[in-house]
């Protein structure tokens, strides 16, 4: 597996497999840390691409002020092996200079309507980092496809938006949530967890699965569903819901009634670590 550092070097790459003639690039976007769900996202690119990079970059520009970009898993061989082992051809890691030449406020991309709501609410300038980056990142690598989990589905939806907008030509694919035995949702940010608080974060997918319930048996009241998530929550008092949300799944605006398609969507702390999970209504 090769490793490139400089936009230069991705974009020669990128095109020298195309104009080999009949490749199709899949790249797969990570701030490092990878876990089992990064490999299914390697594996999905792997099984619809002739080729596959994963990036490797802790986006300054996502993180608020007093938020974790200091201490964001940082262990690079450790990443080199899990991509390679899933399967990528190359892994692109540039320096902070290398994607933002003019420092990290000089360009921004805005997806307005949608980068303020679920986790853009409590974020303030979250999701106009994550564009940015996967901007200028599908603009230097011009991959067929480009692939993301469902976990993070309110940045899917913001990711959906702006390639279009920007008529970028990537397809945005989304790979399903995977879970640990116990059902948490793998999280990079799981490795903060405590035992005692990886316990407690079960909660969220304990909401899920009765939303889920509930859904399955006819319930379609946002309202009716909402109030049981908020009563599954009273349940763990030292788990603090940030948001607990039925919405769109595209555009993220509240819905009064569940349809297929509609998002369930939690985010909450567990100590200082803040968690999300979420599910599609079908
Ligand atoms: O989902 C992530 O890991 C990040 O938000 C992404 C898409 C790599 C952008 O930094």
């Amino acid at each position: 597996m090769k490793v490139l550092r400089s936009i230069a070097e991705l974009r020669g790459w990128s095109r020298a497999l195309r104009a080999a003639g009949g490749n199709t690039l899949g790249l797969v976007p990570t701030m490092g840390a990878l876990h089992a769900g990064h490999a299914s996202l390697i594996d999905a690119a792997r099984g619809s691409c002739t080729h596959v990079a994963v990036t490797l970059f802790v986006n300054p520009t996502q993180f608020g002020p007093e938020e974790d970009f200091a201490r964001y898993p940082r262990v690079f061989e450790a990443d080199c092996a899990l991509a390679e082992r899933a399967g990528a051809d190359m892994l692109f890691a540039p320096a902070v200079e290398e994607l933002y030449p003019h420092g990290a406020g000089s360009t921004f991309v805005e997806v307005p309507g949608l980068s303020e709501r679920l986790d853009g609410a409590s974020r303030p300038g979250h999701f106009r980092g994550v564009a940015t980056v996967v901007a200028k990142l599908l603009i230097a690598g011009e991959p067929d496809r480009a692939f993301f989990g469902q976990k993070d589905a309110a940045q899917v939806a913001v990711l959906r938006r702006m390639s279009a907008d920007l008529h970028l030509g990537t397809e945005i694919v989304v790979c399903p949530i995977v879970r640990d035995t116990d059902g948490l949702a793998l999280s990079s940010r799981n490795a903060y967890l405590t035992p005692g608080e990886r316990r407690k974060a079960l909660l969220l997918h304990r909401t899920i699965r009765r939303i889920e319930a509930l859904a399955a048996e006819g319930e379609r009241h946002s309202a009716t569903l909402l109030a049981a998530a908020h009563a599954c929550f009273a349940s763990e008092p030292e788990v603090r819901a940030d948001y607990i949300a039925l919405v769109d799944g595209e555009t993220l605006e509240p819905v009064e009634t569940a349809a297929p398609g509609t998002l369930f969507a939690v985010a909450a702390w567990v100590g200082t670590t803040r968690l999300i999970d979420n599910t599609i209504i079908g």
